[in-house]
């Protein structure tokens, strides 16, 4: 972590199958910062249990999640790729952060606040959760935290509980700052709606030919024939060919679209274009992903390993702590 390279940190909630969304609003970004940053990427395990309360489930998901980072291209020998419960300093620098907190500071949250609007029952855990995030964040003193907006809010309560520790026990903590690719922000699903897993309109990452061909087929059209102009601004074919498209291709596509006539394309074509683009770009990272899976041994060398790495630099953190808040005797 010496290499004068810029640090990001980031943590992945392990909750199952990852979508297109999910690669191109946010894991990506991962893979691609991994050449001009050194840093950290880990499971966050701990978060996961605030909502996912079943022994199996969470391991397989945990396990899941490793492939899916690997399948796409994280390198762990490029970024600490660890496990965020191999780790104890998460929980306690959280508790210490606990007690610099106040109750209203923490109810001003959005998923707090959402939680609650929809009468959810709201543990302690998911309460406190930005707090166990801002631990997470700060113990690790990374430059840069890739989040998808929605975790904006997270990242401020980051800098917010540094900014508070520093005034309190002294000049501790580095100030983080979320970074938010913004021409992504928002991939369509197959209703045309944002693609979420609540929605049920995703293509998952790792989809089989089967399932992408079922997911296409579903993305609803209208009844213009093959020779009448469509406008691809609002089609939600279209919309996806975007991303799955070269810049000719696309170019090519949106002229056929607009022009109609005997060049014309129907919504049959569009989709057997989309199923083939999709199927192209999945087949080499699900067989990837089947590889990996086959030697688990492997994967849990990786995890150990970056927890060893991981644990050396939030342990030297938190022995600072310790001293500054006055619980180090020796
Ligand atoms: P979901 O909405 O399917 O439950 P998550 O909330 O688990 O997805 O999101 C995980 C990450 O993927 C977040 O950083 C989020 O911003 C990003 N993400 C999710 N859906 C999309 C989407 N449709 N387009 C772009 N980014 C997305
Ligand atoms: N809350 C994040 C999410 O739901 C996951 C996460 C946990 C995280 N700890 C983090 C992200 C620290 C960035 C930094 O996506």
């Amino acid at each position: 972590m010496n290499s004068g390279k810029k640090i990001m940190l980031s943590g992945v909630k392990p909750t199952g199958r990852p979508h297109i969304g999910n690669y191109f609003g946010a894991m990506r970004q991962f893979v691609e910062l991994q050449n001009t940053f050194s840093g950290y990427v880990f499971v966050a395990d701990l978060h996961a249990i605030t909502s996912l309360q079943n022994k199996e489930e969470l391991k397989q998901n945990i396990i899941d999640v490793v492939i899916d980072y690997l399948a796409i291209g994280l390198d762990p020998k490029k970024i600490t790729f660890f496990k965020q419960s191999d780790i104890a300093a998460h929980t306690e620098l959280a508790w210490i952060f606990n007690c610099l907190t106040t109750m209203p500071y923490l109810m001003r949250a959005h998923a707090f606040k959402d939680a609650e609007a929809k009468n959810k029952e709201v543990n302690v855990g998911l309460f406190d959760y930005p707090i166990l995030m801002a631990a997470d964040i700060l113990l690790y003193s990374p430059d840069v935290v890739p989040v998808g907006q929605d975790q904006k809010q997270h990242v401020e309560i980051a800098r917010d509980t540094a900014e508070k520790f520093n005034r309190v026990y002294g000049e501790t903590f580095k100030l983080p700052k979320e970074y938010i690719v913004e021409n992504v922000k928002v991939v369509p699903g197959t209703d045309g709606q944002k693609m979420s897993k609540s929605y049920k309109n995703t293509i998952p990452l790792f989809a089989t030919d089967e399932e992408i061909k079922k997911a296409v087929m579903s993305i609803p059209t209208d009844s213009k024939g093959i020779d009448e102009p469509k406008d691809p601004a609002t089609d939600k074919i279209f919309a996806l060919h975007a991303l799955f498209a070269s810049p000719e291709e696309l170019a090519a596509l949106s002229e056929r679209y607009t022009k109609g006539g005997a060049d014309g394309i129907g919504y049959k074509e569009s989709k057997e274009i989309l199923i083939k683009n999709i199927s192209a770009f999945i087949k080499p990272l699900r067989e990837k992903r089947e590889r990996i899976a086959l030697d688990q041994e492997s994967i849990l060398e990786i995890l150990q390993e970056g927890g060893r790495r991981a644990r050396e630099v939030a342990e030297a953190k938190m022995n600072e702590v310790r001293e500054k808040v006055g619980v180090k005797l020796y």
